[in-house]
């Protein structure tokens, strides 16, 4: 999406001091101010039905048969990497239902969205209350359902240990924690023509993160049965 480029490091005015500015340690991707709060990122988003509705047998499977077993507490749901929450809607209504199912009515819910502190948390909150005109309502009128967001990072804990009942991620650990090293070329337009060594520094780095989430996840899990 053209909103989601590379900037350099970000200006940001803090609170009550608009004449003093900091600016992040890390470049960082992010949606341009202009974009925030409007559903930018989900209402330009294509083919991700597809990715949901193919994800979605898994979820229910895993809370209808003993995978999930929430026995006291909410059941808590964790999207990683959510963006701002219009795509995984459909996948929440799904969620909430299967666990009024399983657990009836009085079952509280919690739903955490996290992504990186700058995310389009505004649009998330709006959409997930069926704020914008555009849209229908996506949570039903239940009072057992509590959103919540964790702007972290998905390398680093997001959540407190033993926390989360189910954790789903839609297209976002493919982003990697830093780029191993620069590419000669374009790996979009000649991705067939990536020398050795760079493939080679990309699957490394890939399978380094892939363990740093997995890790973290295994601490902010419970315990299943
Ligand atoms: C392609 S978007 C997908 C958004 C949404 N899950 C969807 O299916 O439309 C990838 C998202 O992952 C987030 N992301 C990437 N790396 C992350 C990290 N290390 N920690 C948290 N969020 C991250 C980005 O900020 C972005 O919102």
């Amino acid at each position: 999406m053209d909103g989601n480029k590379v900037d350099p490091p970000v200006t940001i005015h803090l609170k009550g001091s608009c004449d003093q500015t900091r600016e992040t340690k890390f470049p960082v991707y992010r949606l341009l101010d202009r974009y925030h709060g409007s559903h930018f990122w989900s209402e330009n988003a294509v083919n991700y039905e597809k990715l949901y509705n193919d994800m979605l047998p898994y979820v229910l499977r895993a809370i209808g048969n003993r995978t999930v077993e929430s026995k006291e507490g909410p059941f808590v749901v964790c999207d990683y990497g959510a963006g701002d929450g219009g795509t995984s809607m459909k996948l929440m209504t799904e969620i909430i239902s299967a666990v009024r199912i399983k657990y009836g009515r009085e079952k509280t819910l919690v739903i955490v969205y996290e992504d990186y502190s700058w995310n389009d948390f505004k649009s998330l909150f709006c959409l997930t209350q069926g704020l914008f005109e555009d849209q229908e309502t996506f949570l039903p009128q239940d009072k057992n359902v509590f959103l919540l967001a964790s702007g972290t990072n998905f390398y680093k804990p997001c959540l407190p240990p033993n926390y989360v009942d189910l954790a789903v991620s839609c297209i976002a650990m493919h982003w990697l924690s830093k780029r191993p090293c620069n590419l000669e070329l374009d790996i979009l337009g000649q991705g067939d023509k990536v020398s050795y060594e760079e493939l080679d520094a990309y699957k490394r780095q890939a399978a380094e993160d892939w363990e740093t989430i997995l890790i973290n996840r295994a601490t902010e899990l419970k315990i299943g049965t």
